[in-house]
């Protein structure tokens, strides 16, 4: 069988390369041209990337058989998400692999640029000798700005205090507890950070809320001689502001690591002595790299299989302690979704999840996906996956509502559902038995127990004696074998419901033979795969 083929466009580690030489068809084309790229890329089945590579609309519509794009590093934003998701293209990151090493240069680049270590450097070598021009500025008992206080900006936080350094932080998305854990006092807007800072670093991802967020307005508002460090993404401090606040000396000194055109060649804050700058070296440790590689190459190596990956950007984060747990109600719900389009025809406008019990307590978005990419599998197949089956329910018009409920019926967890349409619905509820297997234990208000493996007939009957045994009898004589079987009743003397599991598939002849049963109503055969 030909094994899944991938293109790795940018440098990652060997032992990321072995592991996906391992599995893979591994092209490996560091730093192809774009043209080059558009041409083969509908020939695989993932690609790698660090930053350079822009992974755009264009390129994922040429990108026929992708399934996944594997992000060696932590910015997304050369990615176009909203496109991959579209098209049911997992991204995958390495958030957590380079962070400390983003966090020591930046350290790294403000007490650079704060003691001018590079110019006297420079100086020194050329065989000349003076101090004065490289006289610098303690970072002891000074102010320290932190605009974006996740991963890296927390780490930055913790080690800048054992300079002591008076730490503050403007970040709107996070719980003040995070600020207290880091040490860091809160500021509530940017101005006030901005008025109050000695050094300002940044540490936010780049999007259209935060490039130039450090601006003329802010810079004029910084004290004179405030120092800044990008090693974030370019863009994010206005390289046109700073230049500006350079050249009038409000701004003393600048360490940059990233820049708002990359490769940046010939920018002109490099013309100024008093700018520190580095070729986007953040990452670049040999031991970010290796966990990076090897990081990355796992998580698409994952996705090829059919896995669950850890660092999806375009899927609600399970962590991995949690997976172990969510996976019977994943399986649970993923077969409930499944029944509807086996059993009716008719267009569905809405569907509702409610989670009763333990399960209300947690975060639930994956079994929604999980319930949706059920539904719309008998009619899209492969189409649909947990990345995009939001989406395709959003374009079919399917509203979707999750609730929680009440504990019900002694069920530690119990998932109701109800897909419906102005005249017709379907409702189920299902939970894990004693041993975590799935079982859905109410249709349509009969209460029942369908174990959601492999070929499943479901039919009604008259509850009256000599309908059970003779239609008990087409499966003998068809030669397939009952596996477990379940009569239920609302009523007594009413319609039943009996549910069987069968070892084999169910051909039209028998299914036939079973519907001309004497009081049978209506037969489905569902499967579960
Ligand atoms: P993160 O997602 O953990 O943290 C980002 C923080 O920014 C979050 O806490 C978020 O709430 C905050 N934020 C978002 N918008 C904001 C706004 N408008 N104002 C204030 N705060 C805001 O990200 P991270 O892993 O810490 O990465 C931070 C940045 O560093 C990213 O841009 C990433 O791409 C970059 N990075 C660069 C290098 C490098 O080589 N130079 C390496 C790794 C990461
Ligand atoms: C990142 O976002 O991880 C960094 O920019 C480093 C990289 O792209 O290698």
């Amino acid at each position: 069988m030909n094994r899944p083929r991938v293109i790795v466009t940018e440098r990652v580690s060997e032992k990321g390369m072995a592991i996906l030489e391992k599995e893979l068809d591994v092209t490996f084309q560091d730093g192809i041209c774009r043209e080059d790229l558009l041409k083969v890329i509908g020939e695989y089945d993932a690609l790698i990337v660090r930053s350079v590579t822009q992974v755009d609309e264009e390129l994922v519509n040429a990108a026929k058989r992708l399934r996944v794009v594997g992000r060696a590093g932590n910015g997304i934003d050369n990615i176009n998400v909203p496109a991959c998701t579209r098209n049911g293209i997992i991204v995958a990151n390495t958030p957590d692999s380079n962070t400390i090493s983003a966090a020591e240069h930046t350290i790294g680049l403000l007490l650079s640029s704060s003691r001018n270590l590079p110019q006297a450097h420079s100086f020194i070598k050329s065989g000349k000798w003076d101090r004065k021009p490289f006289r610098g500025s303690e970072l002891n008992g000074k102010t320290v700005g932190i605009v974006g206080l996740g991963r890296i900006g927390s780490m930055v936080a913790e080690r800048l205090a054992s300079f002591n350094m008076k730490v503050i932080a403007y970040d709107p998305y996070i719980p003040d507890e995070r600020f207290l854990r880091f040490g860091a006092e809160k500021k509530s807007t940017l101005e006030e950070l901005v008025k109050e800072s000695d050094f300002i670093t940044v540490h936010t991802p780049r999007n259209q809320e935060t490039m130039g967020m450090i601006g003329r307005k802010e810079l004029a508002l910084a004290k004179d001689g405030v120092r800044v460090v990008n090693c974030a993404r370019g863009g994010i401090i206005s390289e046109q502001a700073l230049l500006e606040a350079l050249e009038s000396g409000k701004v003393a000194s600048a360490g940059l690591d990233v820049f708002e055109e990359e490769p940046a060649e010939n920018n002109p804050l490099f013309d100024f002595k008093n700018v520190v700058v580095t070729p986007h070296l953040g990452a670049d440790t040999k031991e970010a790299q290796e966990r990076v590689g090897t990081n990355i190459a796992e998580q698409v190596v994952k996705a090829l299989r059919g896995e669950m990956v850890p660092n999806v950007v375009n899927l609600p984060t399970v962590l991995r302690q949690d997976l172990e747990f969510f996976h019977p109600f994943i399986e649970l719900c993923e077969a409930m979704g499944s029944i509807y389009f086996q059993i009716s025809k008719a267009p569905i406008d809405r569907v509702e999840i409610t989670y009763c019990g333990e399960i209300a307590n947690h975060e639930k978005e994956i079994l929604t996906i999980a319930l949706i990419k059920g539904l719309l599998t008998p009619i899209l197949s492969d189409r649909v996956n947990y990345v995009n089956a939001k989406v395709m329910a959003e374009e079919r018009g399917i509203k979707v509502y999750e609730k929680n409920g009440k504990k019900e019926k002694g069920y530690i967890n119990l998932i109701k559902v109800k897909i419906q349409n102005h005249n017709h619905k379907l409702e189920l509820s299902g939970t894990l038995t004693t041993t975590g297997e799935p079982v859905i234990v109410e249709f349509n208000g009969y209460e029942t127990d369908i174990i959601p493996h492999g070929y499943v007939v479901v039919a009604e009957n008259e509850d009256r004696p000599r309908v059970i045994g003779p239609f008990t009898t087409v499966f003998g004589d068809a030669g397939i074998n009952i596996a477990m079987m379940r009569v239920a009743r609302r009523v007594k003397g009413d319609v039943a419901l009996m549910v069987v599991n069968v070892d084999a598939e169910v051909d039209q002849q028998t299914l036939a033979n079973l519907k001309a049963v004497d009081g049978i109503r209506n037969v489905r055969v569902l499967s579960f795969q």
